[in-house]
Order: C-alpha cells, then sequence, then structure tokens
C-alpha cells in the first residue's frame, strides 16, 4: 500500500476517492492487462503488454480476486506473425479468449508492422492457454492507410452466441504532432470498431466491421483506445481510455448501449482525474470478464503501470464501482 503513498495527497482534496485497491502485483510494470478464466484449469489469468524480456507478460491467480502472481518464464508469443517487424515486434494488449467449440483459445495481439511505422493487431491459438501460440501469418485488422489499429479486446454475446472483436482504429499514430502525436490540429480521427467474428474460431471475420464510437476532441483530448465490452444486466458496457497514456488525464469512461452494434451513449467519467474516483494517476486500459463484475486496470507506480482490479456492476444502465472491494458505493462520476 505504500507504493500508493506519493498520489494520497492529490485525492485527499477531492474527498470523492474511494479506497483505491492494492496494485495485484506488487511494484510491478504490467500494463493494458486482460483478465481470463482457463476451464481447463480452473483458474483465472491476466496478460499484459510486453516486458520482462518477453513479448507478452503473464500473471496466475486460483481465484478471481487473487492473489495474483506473476508467471516470469510465461510468453504467450515468443514467434509473432511473420507480418510483425523482427527486430522490434512490440507487442501490446494481448487479450486472450476460450473457444468452447475446440477446447482452445485465441490470442488478439497489437504488433509493429514489419513494412511500416504503424501497429495492425494479430491473432494466434493455442490449445491451453499459456501457449505458445500459433500465429496467423496475415494480420486480423490492417488499416495502414489510417494509421494502423491497435487494443484488440473479444466479447461473446452469449443470448445471441454471436462473437466479436472491438479494436481502435490508430490515427493518432500518424497525427501531426503534440501529446500521443495526435494533440495538434487537425487532429485525426481513432474509431473504435467493432466486427463480428466466427462465433467457433473467433478469427474468421462475418460481415463488415462497424465505428461503435470515436474521439471527441474537447474532452478525449488526442484520442480514445483500449476498448473492451461486456453485456451485463442487459446493457451493453464499452470501457475505453482517452488522452494520452503518458500523462494524469489518462482515464476510464464508458459508453452504454442497449444494440451492439449502438448507438453508444457516453457516460460521465469512471476513473481518472477529473472524476478522482480512487487515488490513483492517469488509470487506464481497462478490461473485464464476460458478464461484467471485475475489472482490471493499469495506473501509474513507481515501476511504470501496475496492474490494479476493481469489482464493479451495472445497475439501471450505469456503471457502479466497488469501494475496495468490500462494499458497493456509488459512483460520483464527473458531470
Ligand atoms: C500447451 O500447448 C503447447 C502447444 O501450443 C504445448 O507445447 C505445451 O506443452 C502445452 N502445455 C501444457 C501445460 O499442456
Ligand atoms: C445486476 O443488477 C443487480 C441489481 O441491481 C445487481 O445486484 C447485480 O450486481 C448486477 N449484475 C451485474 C453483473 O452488474
Amino acid at each position: 500500500m505504500h507504493l500508493s503513498l506519493p498520489l494520497l495527497g492529490l485525492a485527499a482534496q477531492a474527498g470523492l476517492s474511494l479506497a483505491a485497491p492494492a496494485p495485484t502485483l506488487g511494484n510491478l510494470d504490467f500494463p493494458d492487462p486482460s483478465i481470463t478464466w482457463d476451464p481447463q484449469t480452473s483458474a483465472w489469468y491476466a496478460f499484459a503488454t510486453q516486458g520482462n524480456g518477453h513479448n507478452t507478460q503473464a500473471a496466475h491467480s486460483p481465484s478471481l480476486h487473487g492473489p495474483w502472481t506473476f508467471l516470469p518464464h510465461i510468453d504467450l508469443l515468443p514467434v509473432p506473425g511473420p507480418w510483425v517487424d523482427a527486430v522490434h515486434p512490440d507487442i501490446w494488449a494481448p487479450d486472450v479468449r476460450y473457444l468452447p467449440a475446440t477446447d482452445s483459445f485465441v490470442l488478439y495481439y497489437s504488433g509493429l508492422h514489419a513494412a511500416s511505422p504503424y501497429h495492425c493487431i494479430g491473432t494466434a491459438t493455442a490449445p491451453n492457454i499459456t501457449g505458445p501460440y500459433t500465429a496467423a501469418a496475415e494480420p486480423f485488422a490492417c488499416p495502414l492507410a489510417d494509421g494502423g489499429a491497435i487494443d484488440a479486446s473479444g466479447f461473446v454475446d452469449e443470448a445471441a452466441r454471436a462473437r466479436y472483436v472491438v479494436y481502435k482504429v490508430d490515427g493518432s499514430s500518424k497525427g501531426a504532432g503534440g501529446p500521443c502525436g495526435n494533440g495538434d490540429p487537425p487532429g485525426l480521427p481513432t474509431p473504435i470498431r467493432l466486427q463480428q467474428v466466427d462465433f467457433r474460431d473467433g478469427v474468421t471475420p462475418v460481415g463488415e466491421a462497424t465505428v461503435i464510437l470515436d474521439r471527441d476532441p474537447a474532452v478525449d483530448g488526442p484520442l480514445i483506445e483500449a476498448p473492451s465490452l461486456v453485456k451485463a444486466n442487459g446493457t451493453y458496457v464499452l470501457f475505453y481510455s482517452s488522452h494520452c497514456y503518458n500523462v494524469p488525464e489518462y482515464d476510464v469512461k464508458y459508453a452504454t448501449a442497449k444494440e451492439i452494434t449502438g448507438p453508444y451513449k457516453r457516460q460521465p467519467e469512471l476513473m481518472g482525474k477529473a472524476s478522482d474516483t480512487f487515488e490513483l494517476e492517469a488509470t487506464g486500459g481497462a478490461s473485464s470478464v464476460a458478464g461484467g463484475g471485475t475489472m482490471v486496470l493499469h495506473a501509474n507506480c513507481p515501476a511504470g503501470r501496475c496492474m490494479y482490479q476493481t469489482d464493479f456492476a451495472v445497475e439501471d444502465g450505469l456503471v457502479v464501482i466497488a469501494d475496495g472491494n468490500t462494499a458497493w458505493t456509488v459512483h460520483h462520476g464527473a458531470a
């Protein structure tokens, strides 16, 4: 807990903060985390952006609420797809989903495209959750003319027996400059796309991708990114981050819809500098589990960006964050 002490003074002044959860892995850089249930071993896994000499990072927990243990020897993707830069693969934001039809797993990842300065999204598969995964030869989504694509996240709509992937078109990577390369005019769009995929294999596209949200420069700054979709109590909840990841304004926002294709209605900021929900700085990259209930996210810590976890519920169409995982507290968002 003492690791977050430098931030306490900031948040105490606002008076609305909830008790911040402790970093799940201590002071360990574990950015853009995702969380997955492994039905083969009845355990939870979390995965994160490259680090510790590996293309992906992994952690394990026997139950949903920890204790989490870092797995320093696990790399899901030692060999990325052949379209990825071999010298600097730059693998970000891994997201793993279980495929019941084949009792296997699919990994969505972002990698640096070998023939451009942009990232694209790749897929890989494995018979068990820790892999190593076998990468598909071609990228899953690679709109190079628009700046590439990053931050893929899977979603299953159980009632409709339909599977989707949401991701960010990385327009900010080819912006004119400023924060995250896209703060200066004119500023390029960074749309969140929804792509239906084959229910069984998780990778074959079904129809065209549609845009379900895009940045509003007035409230989002240079970008929106890190989409994660859940459905809880009849509401589709699209979590996303806005502003540049390396400034204190990086945040967790969400938008809600009654249909998966939208329209998505923006709701007040969930976690971040404006809402000051937790005594944390630059919270972002939130990712939840099917059906909701808990989420992992990262926030600044001495080592970089540590993984935190908080429970939440969707009540009356709005996300309610749990205070320190013990009691439900109504979230007071920024207006
Ligand atoms: C998981 O699958 C990989 C093949 O992708 C295999 O090499 C490895 O031994 C398996 N691990 C376990 C624990 O079954
Ligand atoms: C659904 O709503 C009920 C009643 O408001 C609440 O107790 C429950 O936690 C909600 N479930 C989820 C997954 O948000």
